[in-house]
This record gives structure tokens, sequence and C-alpha cells, in this order.
């Protein structure tokens, strides 16, 4: 007798969860996966993959992956300070693709440089206080290619234990040793490098972070972990995808914030979050490292360069962020992060970290995070979601992107639509079948 299909619960369980690991058929192992996101799809409690049909902007169209409209008051898009439509970018990439085309044509180490592409390396290099700066096709490549190049099976890496999944990843491609350590905790890195100095005094150790984290908006004591790894011999490594751009009076980020700009070790940075296009790099002040990324990271080496039209936006927008219009911008996002966090705070909902561009807001359980999140973009509050394992078991939260073009009635309006749909669901009419509170 064929086994009798049971319909998974949309309501609950992860990815993780519903991934056969015993299925000898590498394929078949994704087959529960896919029975649970069409389970959720079909229950309208899939708010992934949606799709714009238009520009990034604060007010959207689109639909969901099921097809559903999608049209309202958008904090689910990545841009910081609303670069993606600017004319004098849109300009530049028009420029750049009469020039020299839509196509680098090659990798990084054989043809695919353009004149662009040095120049941008130069401005990114001036404008992080550093030596060199190398450009990368996006910027999950340059965190795992940086990690893949530098650390050989014998080095440790020592990393905080949120950083991004580039991150991780190249960390653990790259060595069995692999420590985290608690989540911005300086005492944590001092006390695992340490240990890893008495008992292995000749490898090489990578200590990883991010200068703001993108689940959380904290940030960890730069000046703490850079002193800790000269005096241990480490190197330190740190990710500023999310406020390279969009924090610091002149838009450098927690780097300046921290009085550490030109001091840390490994600088390593996405356009995707601020500059308006793909792309990621590395900046430092070693003069060895260029190379060593040039001729030994796979995404720089053996992956096609980054495209003449995307480093003519990273360097338009790089302008702009140095520009008074840049901090112009970077105000207003402030002030726009500052109220939705208010707003989502006055709605009794916990909202962590420091004012960014990343408003987490924690909303707890999956049950009720994908029923209110459901309801929310039904309503016309686009959102995105965040569950396990991207976030702990029952923290799920919407990682609320701020832009410099939001007003402040968006920021109401977000929470208007939010208070309205969190009463709706407390009316009994509702025919969801809601487990938790
Ligand atoms: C902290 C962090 N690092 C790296 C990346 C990867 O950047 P990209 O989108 O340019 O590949 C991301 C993007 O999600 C990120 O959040």
């Amino acid at each position: 007798m064929p086994a009798v299909f049971t319909a998974p619960d949309p309501l609950s369980g992860s990815t993780a969860e519903h991934y056969d690991a015993a299925c000898p058929d590498l394929m078949d192992r994704w087959s529960p996966v896919m029975h649970w996101v069409q389970a959720r799809s079909a229950a309208g409690v899939l708010p992934y993959c949606k799709v714009a049909a238009g520009a990034p902007g604060r007010r959207m169209r689109g639909n969901d992956a099921a097809g559903r409209a999608l049209i309202g008051v958008n904090f689910a898009n990545q841009d910081y300070l609303s670069l993606s439509n600017h004319p004098r970018i849109l300009a530049a990439a028009q420029q750049a693709m009469t020039t020299f085309g839509v196509h680098s044509a090659g990798s990084a180490a054989l043809m695919g440089l353009t004149t662009l592409t040095l120049g941008l390396e130069q401005a990114l290099a001036d404008f992080t206080a550093c030596r060199t700066a190398t450009v990368f096709p996006t910027g999950w490549g340059a965190g795992y290619g940086l990690i893949r190049a530098l650390v050989r099976p014998t080095d440790h890496v020592v990393i905080d234990l949120l950083a991004h999944a580039c991150l991780q990843e190249g960390a653990a491609a790259a060595t069995p040793h692999v420590h985290r350590f608690p989540h911005l905790s300086t005492d944590g890195v001092a006390r695992r490098l340490h240990r890893l100095r008495e008992i292995d005094p000749q490898a090489g150790v990578l200590v990883v972070t991010e200068s703001l984290f993108s689940m959380d908006s904290d940030s960890p004591d730069l000046g703490a972990l850079q002193h800790l790894c000269r005096r241990h011999r480490a190197t330190l490594m740190v990710d500023v995808a999310h406020d390279l751009g969009a924090l610091g009076r002149g838009g450098r980020g927690a780097l300046e914030d921290q009085g550490m700009l030109g001091e840390i070790d490994i600088v390593m940075g996405s356009f995707s979050k601020v500059f308006a296009t793909n792309g990621g790099f590395v900046a430092s002040n070693h003069p060895a490292l260029r190379h060593a990324l040039r001729f030994g990271s796979g995404p720089q080496t053996f992956s096609n360069a980054l495209s003449p039209v995307q480093a003519a936006v990273a360097l338009a927008a790089l302008e702009v962020v140095q520009s008074p219009e840049g901090a112009a911008r970077r105000t207003r996002l402030e002030e726009n992060a500052l109220l939705l966090r208010q707003a989502m705070e006055g709605l009794g909902f916990p909202v962590l970290g420091r004012p960014s561009g990343i408003v987490p807001v924690v909303l707890g359980g999956d049950a009720a995070s994908r029923h209110l999140t459901a309801a929310v973009l039904d309503s016309g509050g686009i959102v995105n979601l965040v569950e396990y394992p991207a976030v702990a078991r029952n923290a799920c939260r919407w990682r609320l992107q701020v832009m410099a073009d939001h007003t402040p009635d968006d920021c109401l309006e977000f929470a208007q639509i939010v208070r309205q749909a969190r009463l709706r669901l407390a009316d009994p009419k509702n025919t969801l079948n809601e487990k938790e509170a």
C-alpha cells in the first residue's frame, strides 16, 4: 500500500525540519520541503520570493509567490539611501553602457577589469582609508572568497555566532577549526584567542565580525577586537555591508563612529544595501592582500568580473554618499528609522539594536508571526519575515529596511496597518487555526 500523504502544517516547522537528510536520493530530500512550502503558499502564509513590478521605492506594487497582488508602503527592499533611482546614477549607468557595453567579458584575473572598476577600487580604498581595495562581483563572493583565500585547513576562524552566511560558509569551507563566539562578546573572543595561542602558536587565526549586524542592528567594540587580534597575532575581518555609506557623519559607518577608520586589518563590504547595485569589495592596508585575492580567491579569479554598468553605478553612488546630499539622505534615513522604531515600540513590539536602516521588530513564534505577516501584506504593508534558522527559534522578526525617501507618513501608515491587522486577527471570526498566542 502506498504511504498516505499527510499535508504538512503550514504554521509550524522550518526548512531544517522538513528536509529529509536520511533520504539517499539527493533531490528527493527536498520533496518534503517543497510540499511544506506549497502548503504555506496555499494557506497564504508564505511571505518569501515576492516579485516587484517596478523599481525599488517607498511604495511598491508586485505580487507574492502565489501570484496574489501586493501593493503598499514598502519596508522590504534594501536601498537605505534611496539611490536605486537617482538621476545621476542612472546617467552614469547609461554612459557606461555606451562606452563599455553591458558585459565585462572575463574574470578580473584575465581581461574583465575596466578603467571604471579600477577607479572604483581606488575610490573605495580612499573612502575606507585603506591602501587598496579589490572589487568582487557580489558581496557574498567577497566575504566567502576572502576567507577561503586566506585560511588553510590547519588555521582557525573565530567568528561571531550571528555573522552572515557568506562568512559562516566561507569559514566552514576553509577549515574544520571554526570557533563561534557569543554575539558581540569581546570576552568570548579573548578567551578563544588565548586558548588557541596556547595550543596552536603557529597557526593562522582569522577573527570575523560585522560592523552592523543585519538581523539585530547592533555593533561590536571594533577597537577592542582589533587590539586583541594584534596581541594574539590574529587577523581581524569586519563586514561593513549594512553601515558603510548609511551611518556616520561622513558615511563611513561604525568604523568612523568608533574612530577605527584605516585601523582594521581587513574591511569587507557589499554594494547591495547602499550603493544601488550588485557587487562587493575587500579593503586593507596590507600590500599583499590584493594579489592574494586576484590570484587566489575563487569568486575573484574564476568568476566573471563586475560589469562596467555595475562599476559605474557603485562609483556614482559613492560620490553621492560622500556629498552633502549623501549627508542629507543619511539624516532623513535616521529620522525615519527613529520614528519607525518608536511607532513599533508604541504598539508593544520589542525593537532590537541601535537606530540604523535596519529596524528589527521581534514578533515571536512561527504561527503568530506568519499570520500577522500575511495580514499586514494583505493590508498594504510590504515586509520581510525572518524565521528560524536565520534567527533563533521563537524570535521571528520583521527586518524592516528603511530608506531615505520614506516619509514620516509612510512610517505612521505602516504602524497603523500593523495595528489594524493585529486587531483583525484577534477577532474570533478569523478562521485560521492559531496555535500560538
Ligand atoms: C552582512 C552581509 N554580508 C554580505 C552580504 C552579501 O552581499 P551581496 O548581497 O552583495 O551578495 C549580505 C547580504 O545579504 C549581508 O547582509
